[in-house]
Parts: structure tokens; C-alpha cells; sequence
């Protein structure tokens, strides 16, 4: 009996890190205020990191979540004005999935130029 409840642990406790894991890491504020000048118009942080947790939370429910460097910021564009529909995403959380998705994008490219 001792080790079902063991095995119930393990599987509550691998719940709780698959839900706290987050994907990739996100760029500092510190990055984010450098790359501002390669990129105007960024997020903060905070709004990234809402960004990412939408992401993970709603577009990895049919498909495994894409990386942001997959596709290019026009087909990014339409793909999350398309899936937005299937998520259940209203108009801000669409927003904050696209900035978050094109953020690290560009923040893959700046790295790779500094
Ligand atoms: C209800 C299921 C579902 C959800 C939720 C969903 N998708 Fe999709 N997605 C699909 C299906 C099915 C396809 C395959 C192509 C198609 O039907 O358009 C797809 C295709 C894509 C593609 C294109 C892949 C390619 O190779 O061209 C991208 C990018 C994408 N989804 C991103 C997202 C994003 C971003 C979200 C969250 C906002 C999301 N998806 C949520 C079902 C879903």
C-alpha cells in the first residue's frame, strides 16, 4: 500500500514541474533594454512572461509547441491570428502570444550579432 502512495507522489510532483517548466528561457529586462536598440517597440518582461505561459498553456494542446526561429514574423502573423480562434484567445492574449513569439525571435538573432 506504501508504495502506491509513493507512486502517487511522484506522479502529483512530475505534475507540478511539467506545469512550472517554462519552455525557454526568456531574455532579462536587461537584454530586452540592449536589444531596444536593434528592436523599438519590445515588451517587458512581465508581459513576456504572461506571453510565454499563454503559449504554453493554450497552443500545445493539438501540436508540440513550435520554436519561435521556425517560422518568419509574416507567417507567424496570420498563423496566430489563425489559431487564435481554436485556442479560445480574445484580441489580448492574442497580442501577448504573437509579442512573445517575435520577441524571442529577435532575441535568438540578437544573440547570434552580440
Ligand atoms: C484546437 C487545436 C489547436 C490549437 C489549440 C492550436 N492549434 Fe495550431 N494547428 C492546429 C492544426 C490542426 C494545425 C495543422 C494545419 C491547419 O489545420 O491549419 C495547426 C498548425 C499550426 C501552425 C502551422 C504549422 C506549419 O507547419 O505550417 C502553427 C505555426 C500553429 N498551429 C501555431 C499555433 C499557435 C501559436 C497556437 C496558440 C495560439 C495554436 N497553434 C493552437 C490545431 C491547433
Amino acid at each position: 500500500m506504501n508504495k502506491v502512495y509513493q507512486g502517487v507522489f511522484v506522479v502529483f510532483v512530475l505534475g507540478l514541474l511539467a506545469c512550472s517548466y517554462r519552455l525557454y528561457p526568456l531574455p532579462s529586462q536587461r537584454d530586452l533594454n540592449l536589444m531596444k536598440d536593434y528592436s523599438p517597440m519590445l515588451p517587458d518582461s512581465i508581459e513576456l512572461s504572461q506571453g510565454s505561459q499563454l503559449y504554453a498553456m493554450k497552443c500545445g494542446k493539438c501540436h508540440y509547441l513550435y520554436r519561435p526561429h521556425q517560422f518568419r514574423e509574416e507567417v507567424w502573423r496570420t498563423q496566430v491570428q489563425e489559431m487564435a480562434a481554436r485556442s479560445h484567445l480574445d484580441s489580448a492574449g492574442r497580442i501577448a502570444v504573437l509579442q512573445y513569439l517575435l520577441t524571442i525571435k529577435k532575441w535568438e538573432e540578437w544573440k547570434k550579432k552580440n
